[in-house]
């Protein structure tokens, strides 16, 4: 996710932004960038690719200086990591420059609108529309043009704008992105997240959505939505830097589980249409050639392969298209059956990891039509692929995959209806699948206020040596995944069983006190999986069940009642849960949870 630093006051702006947008680093970027307006007024912008060092060193040799500035580091999201498009953007004239951290939704319209009118794009970023739409919308008074341009945009933004007519003053807005706002005895301050200004202001204001606030060297003056002057209350932050780059959080595991509401919105922004139509610029191409495909397969690693069994047995049900899962490091040597006809996914958070890469290839060579589903923007794997769907988590900087799985089943769903759709298959209600999709966010968050009860079922695991993990059809997904989120960062030894399979050997490892976790969110088979949980009881088993109203599950020692949404969707929600008892357990045995041993973000060897 990007990160934002703006400055106006009496010395020099750079230091502040670029020490601010090293704060901001843990974020993950691709690129960085900085505008200065110097004491000719004159908007100086320089931008390089990659790391702050490379800007550092291209604005050492051109002796920059100037009190207000705007600073960017960009997690690129439309249009691949390069000097374009980062941040900041001006319009063609060289006199307004922007920052922004979000999605311009309707930037496509927007862009070609702007072109008819006579605008030159430089890049291929969403947030460029911004720049030009101030421009044409500016008739002396930015404050008015920002107003005019936020009721246009969609999406979400956190923006900074600077106009070198009033080069003293810096507009900052927002909606769905955050923003902090801080002053020092001769400077205000901004940036997109505490740490990059915690140094110099423990005293921040925080923006509300559609507020304007207007920043010079002496103070800052807020506006809210219906543009009334407000008096905003400085809120202390009680933590250091450290614990700002976690957001406040112990971890960024728990930081990261916390963000899924968001993020899930994120990568459903702008993908919807009407209510029930999918929207998928990226499966164009491929949209008239989808009924020629007779087989499809995921391919993937770990909780991408995980996910990707979810994908599957969505896409079968929707599309009606036979759809094999596979563990990337088998299908590269099981010599799959593979060809023109085949359409194949390729899943994997980072975009780099060896074998998804080399299955991927190996599909690519066989003639197969092959499709990544990634989060990091210009990774291997994108770029390899002859189509890309990216899910829109953000830098995920545990170990331990979260907000990357719930992701990529968010975009599958999309992907699922999508082909479905383009198929004429009609049998799913979509509406009613696109609303559920859209409810998540807030059933997520009241999910999330249960922390504390799943913090009670963690208790059950600290002492254990194992634990089993049950479910059938969709669930086996989710139980895999809650499996492998407790084995990788509390070592416990963690199994994760079709539930039906119980009775045909792992049964026979449950005894007095075992610990069981299950889940049943499908309509059809949830009442078979609960009798697989009385056999477990009936053997001693202590149980933790995740389910949906209704069923019958007396005798079950710990029950958590899912909110009711479609059975396809289920298992993003109960994942968070899975998540928090694997997160918890951890730190009840003082496990390094962000870090897990012998363990890699990215696997990027055989
Ligand atoms: O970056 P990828 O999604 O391709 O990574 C795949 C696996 O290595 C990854 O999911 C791994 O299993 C995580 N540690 C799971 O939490």
């Amino acid at each position: 996710m990007c990160g934002i630093t703006a400055y106006v006051g009496n010395d020099n702006a750079l230091p502040f932004l670029l020490q601010g947008l090293v704060k901001l680093e843990y974020r993950g970027y691709d690129s960085a960038g900085v505008t200065i307006i110097d004491s000719a007024n004159k908007i100086n912008t320089y931008k390089a690719k990659g790391r702050i060092k490379n800007l550092e060193e291209l604005l050492e040799g051109n002796h920059v200086e100037g009190k207000i500035g705007i600073g960017h580091t960009r997690w690129a999201t439309h249009g691949v990591p390069s000097n374009l498009n980062a941040h900041p953007h001006t319009n063609n004239t060289y006199t307004i420059s922007i920052v922004h951290n979000g999605i311009i939704e309707n930037y496509q319209e927007l862009k070609k609108d702007l072109i008819e009118k006579g605008y030159h794009f430089n890049s291929q970023t969403d947030s460029e529309v911004v720049v030009h739409l101030l421009d044409y919308y500016y008739h002396g008074d930015m404050h008015e043009a920002l107003k005019k341009v936020i009721s246009i945009i969609e999406g979400s933004y956190a923006l900074c704008v600077v106009h070198n007519d009033n080069p003293n003053v810096i507009y900052i807005t927002k909606k769905d992105s955050p923003i902090v706002l801080g002053r020092t005895q001769t400077a205000s301050l901004a940036g997109s997240d505490i740490p990059a200004i915690l140094d110099y202001a423990k005293d921040v204001y925080f923006m509300e959505d559609g507020e304007i606030a207007v920043l010079t060297k002496d103070d800052i003056t807020f506006y809210d939505a219906d543009d009334k002057l407000i008096q905003k209350e400085l809120i202390h932050i009680p933590y250091d830097n450290e614990a700002a780059q976690k957001g406040g959080y112990d971890s960024f595991m728990l930081k990261e589980i916390h963000e899924q509401p968001y993020v899930i919105k994120e990568t459903l922004r702008g993908r919807v249409e009407n209510g029930d139509r999918v929207v998928l610029p990226e499966l164009d191409a491929i949209h008239d050639k989808l009924p020629s495909y007779n087989k499809a397969y995921f391919v993937a690693c770990g909780t991408a392969y995980h996910s990707s069994i979810f994908g599957a047995s969505v896409l079968e049900k929707l599309a009606g298209i036979p759809t094999i899962t596979q563990v990337a490091s088998e299908f590269r040597y099981n010599d799959p059956i593979v060809d023109e006809n085949t359409l194949a996914f390729f899943v994997s958070q980072s975009g780099e990891t060896a074998d998804t890469m080399a299955a991927l290839r190996l599909a690519k060579q066989k003639g197969a039509t092959t499709i990544a589903i990634v989060n990091v923007l210009g990774s291997s794997i994108s770029r390899e692929a002859d189509y890309t769907i990216y899910t829109l988590a953000g830098p995920e900087i545990a170990v331990a995959s979260t907000k990357a799985y719930t992701t990529q089943i968010v975009v599958m769903e999309l992907v699922a209806m999508y082909i479905a759709q383009a198929l004429n298959r009609n049998s799913y209600d979509y509406r009613k699948l696109i609303e559920g999709l859209s409810s998540l966010p807030a059933y997520l968050e009241e999910i999330l206020k249960d922390e504390e009860i799943f913090k009670g079922y963690a208790k059950l695991l600290e002492h254990e040596r194992d634990c089993y993990y049950i479910g059938r059809g969709l669930d086996y997904a989710s139980v895999l995944e809650g499996a492998l989120k407790v084995k990788e960062v509390s070592y416990i030894h963690a199994d994760a069983y079709v539930a039906g399979e119980l009775k045909h050997g792992p049964i026979a490892l449950i005894e007095e006190g075992s610990i069981v976790i299950a889940v049943a969110t499908q309509p059809n088979i949830a009442s078979k999986t609960i009798s697989n949980i009385q056999e477990t009881i009936a053997r001693g088993a202590r149980v933790v069940l995740f389910t949906i109203e209704g069923l019958d599950v007396q005798g079950v020692e710990n029950t958590y009642i899912l909110p009711n949404v479609d059975q396809l969707l289920q298992g993003i929600l109960v994942a968070v849960p899975l998540q928090l008892i694997a997160y918890y357990t951890a730190v009840f045995k003082n496990c390094d949870v962000d870090k897990p041993r012998n363990l890699a973000k990215s696997v990027t060897v055989e």
